[in-house]
């Protein structure tokens, strides 16, 4: 049992569990027991133990002694909140040395289990004290430690968005250049009802990440060339909430572009997926995503049909006010196409 959920595991969270490993990330799924379901190579090479004996560890066996009460005061807490957690704390590992580190832990549930994930990264002794210091002052932070460390998290949530977009690049092309475009048409739109520079960003963002959690659906599902049979359209449907989580523990993924990646298949008549949201409801950026990824997919060449020209696509869209989409919005889009054709 425990295996087979540990596989399953693994797969799903495959692309996220790369990106991790590559941003120098140890991490540890979990039970909220502690029991270890799965870890990375990072994990092996920080506690020094083989991924074999760390299946059969608990997590709190990898802290030591002094830290353990708050490890699991801070076990409690990512259980309980719905937040991410970040605390310090000092790991042992299997040689009997002792490492500060650094843990972000967040839960999530597969197959009605509730699972933490802890990714964990080595800090330098000072590195700890300096931030009990931090907390006490009540002065700005105006060290070069400070704004290097912000850099530093940035730089890292960006590289790992650029691997996790590789990634998904290498493994289901026509996706990512189906992103690369979605992202323009989301640009013109956005600026023509005057979104703010910090929004249109969020936005280009998204529409880069929207489908990223096909990479979680087989490959023959996406691109099977006649119509899907009903098992393996709700295979497909999985994919913003697959998106939504593989892209929500990366820094510079706020809120607002996790929302617009997954709600980007509501319709605004109803009857859409993950959550049939309708209306205003749905978030204004998924409106838009929306539109623009649908115009770009029926203007492409697909397994089962060929593009339609821009007056069939023009035509489709028009179809679908108020059904698939915002009819105000479609409108000023296809209105934003007529002029950028007459450029
Ligand atoms: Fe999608």
């Amino acid at each position: 049992m425990q295996k087979k959920i540990s596989k399953e595991i693994v797969n799903m969270l495959e692309g996220y569990e790369t990106i991790s490993g590559k941003a120098g990330y140890a991490v540890f799924i979990h039970d909220t027991r502690g029991n270890i379901f799965e870890v990375n190579k990072r994990a092996e090479k920080l506690t020094g133990y083989p991924r074999k004996e760390l299946l059969n560890m608990n997590v709190m066996q990898l802290h030591t002694k002094k830290e353990l009460n708050t490890s699991i005061r801070k076990l409690r807490l990512i259980e309980e909140t719905k937040r991410e957690v970040e605390f310090g704390s000092q790991m042992q590992k299997k040689n009997g040395k002792a490492i500060n580190v650094k843990i972000t832990g967040d839960k999530f549930k597969f197959k009605n289990i509730t699972f933490v994930i802890g990714m964990v990264r080595e800090i330098a002794p000072h590195a700890k004290l300096w931030k009990a210091k931090k907390r006490r002052s009540t002065t700005k932070p105006n060290s070069d430690k400070f704004s290097k460390q912000v850099k530093n998290m940035n730089k890292e949530g960006i590289g790992s968005l650029h691997l996790l977009i590789e990634i998904a690049e290498a493994r289901d092309p026509y996706t990512m250049k189906h992103s690369v475009k979605v992202k323009k048409y989301v640009e013109l739109l956005a600026r023509r009802v005057e979104f703010s520079e910090k929004n249109i960003e969020s936005l280009k963002l998204a529409s880069m990440l929207h489908d990223i959690g096909k990479i979680g659906i087989d490959q023959d599902v996406l691109t099977k060339p006649g119509a899907l049979t009903k098992a393996e359209y709700s295979k497909v449907k999985k994919h913003p909430l697959l998106s939504t989580k593989m892209i929500r523990r990366i820094p510079v993924v706020d809120k607002q572009i996790s929302k617009i990646v997954k709600y980007h298949h509501e319709n605004y008549g109803g009857g859409g997926y993950p959550t049939g949201l309708r209306g205003t409801k749905i978030p204004l950026g998924a409106r838009i995503l929306a539109i623009a990824d649908t115009y770009d997919a029926l203007r492409s060449n697909r397994a089962y049909r060929k593009a339609y020209s821009y007056p069939e696509a023009v035509g489709i869209m028009k179809s679908e006010r108020g059904k698939r989409f915002d009819p105000k919005l479609v409108d000023i889009f296809l209105d934003c196409l007529q002029s950028e054709a007459k450029k």
